[in-house]
């Protein structure tokens, strides 16, 4: 088989796509790349390569050197560090974006391309956010995703490129921190409960928004790039989700394992105000009819899931 390269490898999504793949390919035919290098004994099972993202010639040589012929592209920066550096976040979001998409379309590579409820705004319907809907984002984030979006339909409709995406929600594991995103409080509060007994949250009490457990987004990320291209009416993104909580919810349902869990909120207002931007909750009926998306994990089934794993991880009681 034509291998298959994970940009982005060593992040929150790229630590467990490329186990998932190599336990389906072998992990000889994965290679990972990150901008960084692997950690002493958390290098990925496979080939890994330095590759920065926006060097084209970095992705070129990586593809030919290998003879790749799938790119899971995820190199790219997330919502509250994009707001903070908005030019490194166009120059790696779509800078890295364009090369990749180049470089398929010369050497023949089919692409992922994880988008983001972030790739909606204000306007945007807020409650079940429909699939072809309005995307006016207010972040540099939500730009790049939007213009993601589009260019990645652009190559496939103009050079034949096989590009396809998912617009994820938060993610929630706990095998690698996550990398500067709004939704990082869900992450972050496991991690706190299991240490202190206590998180003080950075958005607000009933804010609102659609997440996601890693097994399920490494699930869609896989099933969408195998699935039947001409059942695919869409491409370039799905709206996909699973859990839908607000943080008082979430401390709610740890607090039924951990009942001397507290919670209290210090606010941030920037990340605040990017959360307020997004939508309450999305409509994922286009890939479930489209490529028969269905996810395993309910909070219930997450919040034990993560709390048994992460206790092992933190080799806590
Ligand atoms: P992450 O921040 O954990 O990992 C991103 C990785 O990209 C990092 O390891 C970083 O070193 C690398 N990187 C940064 N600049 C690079 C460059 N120039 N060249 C090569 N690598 C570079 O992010 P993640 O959570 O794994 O997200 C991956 C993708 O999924 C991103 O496109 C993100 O927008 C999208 N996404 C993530 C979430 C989520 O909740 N994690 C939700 C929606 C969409
Ligand atoms: N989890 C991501 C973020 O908060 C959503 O794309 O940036």
């Amino acid at each position: 088989m034509r291998r298959i390269l994970v940009t982005g490898a060593l992040g929150q999504i790229g630590s467990e796509l490329v186990t998932a793949l190599g336990e389906r390919h072998g992990t000889e035919n994965i290679v990972a790349s990150d901008i960084r290098m692997p950690a002493k004994g958390a290098e990925p099972p496979g080939p890994f390569e330095y590759v920065d993202c926006t060097a084209k010639r970095l992705v070129d040589e990586v593809v030919r050197k290998y003879d790749v012929g799938t790119i899971y592209h995820l190199a790219s920066l997330l919502s509250a560090t994009a707001e903070e550096k908005p030019q490194v976040a166009w120059d790696v979001n779509m800078g890295g974006l364009y090369r990749v998409l180049e470089v398929s379309r010369k050497n023949h590579c089919a692409v992922f391309f994880p988008s983001s409820i972030g790739a909606f705004g204000p306007s945007t319907p807020r409650n079940k956010t429909p699939q072809d809907t309005l995307q006016r984002p207010t972040t540099i984030y939500g730009v790049t995703k939007v213009a993601g979006e589009l260019l990645c339909d652009y190559y496939h409709q103009r050079f034949g490129v096989d590009t396809r995406g998912l617009r994820y929600p938060g993610l929630i594991s706990y095998v690698a921190p996550p990398g500067g995103g709004t939704t990082d409080y869900a992450v972050e509060i496991f991690y706190q409960a299991i240490r202190n007994r206590r998180y003080t949250c950075f958005l607000g009490p009933t804010t609102r928004l659609d997440m996601m457990y890693m097994p399920d987004a490494i699930k869609a990320a896989i099933d969408l790039m195998n699935a039947d291209a001409s059942r695919l009416k869409h491409r370039n993104a799905f709206n996909v989700t699973s859990v839908n909580f607000t943080p008082e919810q979430l401390a709610a349902e740890i607090r039924a394992h951990i009942p001397d869990f507290s919670i209290d909120y210090e606010v941030d207002p920037v990340r605040q105000a990017i959360a307020d931007s997004w939508p309450d909750s999305l409509d994922d009926s286009a890939a479930r009819e489209e490529w028969g998306w269905q996810p395993d994990y309910d909070l219930e089934a997450m919040t034990r899931d993560m709390l048994v794993n992460l206790r092992k991880k933190l080799k806590a009681d």
